[in-house]
């Protein structure tokens, strides 16, 4: 995608793929690249609606320039300041000086901050609209999906949401860019991902936001990451409420931490039972290889969590108890948990994950399983009935 797309008769894909960028927030694996998503409404006034990470801000341009063949930008429309989409900010302004740059009061904290840039701000709050000819923008701030500053765009009469990192998530456009052009199967798991990790915390301000959004007529979503959704905007809308409200599917995930294979062994042992008892979902994860945001995106979509982990120098884990902790931080809700786990000369390992649960007041199903060394039959029969226990959760 070396030029701009267009999504209606006068709005515009700008966005680029970033294939060179191997952590999102250097934290978030990407094996598929991200996109940097960036949009043009062509009108009496031109307005351009976010811009893209400062590495790939020489072809954001040349997409700008190509689009806009001279004219001039009147209005940047701010929805996040996080430097993924605000880092090309200060070219944009010295390609385009005259430019009036929309966002809130917390937004202007952000561009000052960050850029040191205080002039030709255009202020809105919750509401405020501004007319440019056919189209007309209504901005709604929603404060922490997933900062302060975040907001939204509603485009009059084309019925497009410019939603800010709302609705987006990992992948790079390989060609298609509209949600019924791409395996959207594919999409919506990584922008799962994406909202279990990034935004996930925030669950009941995303549940405001999209109360305020209720009324709005939406017949386009247009996220700043990922496929601009104008076939069936409802089905990321739905996710969204239901992922916000800590819905889950009626499935287990198994995560263990094993060094030798005995703590291994118990977890295919608990998963066996479990699809006996007539769990058909059951996913099986080493938190040694799978980086903890395929595992919390996984615990984002089933009811049911099992912790299996060995102890390493009386503690818990090391892979495991970065999983827990990452998960505590999440706040995530309305699921059942169950522990076991091994010990070779001293515990630790169950016991921390069970302060861990504690804390957080997760409800365990079950007793917990802690066994020395490697399982004797009586520990089987125990596993046996924490996996009947979490089953019976499960399969209502
Ligand atoms: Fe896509 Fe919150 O940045």
């Amino acid at each position: 995608m070396n030029g701009f797309i267009p999504i209606t008769e006068d709005i515009f894909y700008v966005g680029v793929n970033d294939r060179e960028t191997h952590l999102f927030e250097n934290m978030w694996p990407l094996p598929k690249g991200v996109t940097y998503n960036s949009y043009v409404i062509k009108d009496s006034k031109n307005v351009l609606v976010d811009t893209v990470k400062v590495s790939k801000m020489a072809l954001f341009l040349q997409k700008l320039r190509g689009l806009l063949n001279g004219e001039k930008l009147d209005y940047l429309v701010i929805n996040h300041m996080e430097p993924d989409h605000s880092g090309a900010i200060q070219e944009v302004i010295q390609n385009y000086p005259d430019i009036k740059i929309v966002g809130n009061s917390k937004t202007f904290e952000f561009l000052k901050g960050f850029y040191g840039i205080e002039e030709n701000l255009y202020e809105v709050t919750d509401g405020d609209s501004i007319d440019l000819g056919r189209h007309k923008l209504t901005f709604y701030l929603t404060p922490m999906v997933h900062w302060p500053e975040t907001m939204m765009t509603y485009d009059e009469p084309d019925k497009i949401l410019f939603a800010g990192d709302a609705f987006g998530g990992f992948g790079s456009l390989d060609g298609g860019v509209f949600d019924d052009e791409v395996n959207i199967d594919y999409y919506e798991n990584e922008i799962r991902r994406y909202y279990s990790n990034i935004v996930g915390k925030f669950g009941p301000m995303v549940q405001k936001a999209l109360k305020k959004l209720e009324g709005l007529d939406i017949g386009g979503v247009a996220s700043t990451h990922g496929p601009v959704w104008r076939s069936n905007p409802q089905r990321i809308i739905k996710s969204y409420d239901r992922w916000s409200r800590y819905e889950a599917d009626p499935g287990v995930v198994l995560v263990y931490g094993s060094m030798y294979g005995n703590t291994e062994k118990m977890a295919d042992y608990v998963a066996r039972k479990l699809a006996e008892y007539g769990v058909k979902d059951i996913r099986v994860m080493n938190s040694s290889t799978t980086h903890d945001s395929y595992i919390i995106n996984e615990i984002w979509k089933y009811k049911g969590v099992i912790f299996g982990s060995c102890t390493y120098n009386v503690g818990l884990f090391p892979p495991m108890e970065s999983l827990i902790k990452n998960l505590s931080h999440k706040g995530v809700k309305n699921r059942v948990f169950g522990v076991f786990g091994t010990y070779g000369w001293s515990g630790g390992g169950v016991k921390t994950i069970l302060e861990y649960v504690e804390k957080n007041k997760w409800p365990l199903v079950g007793d917990s399983v802690e066994v020395k060394l490697t399982p004797s039959q009586e520990h089987y029969q125990l596993l046996d009935q924490l996996a009947k226990r979490m089953a019976e959760e499960i399969v209502k």
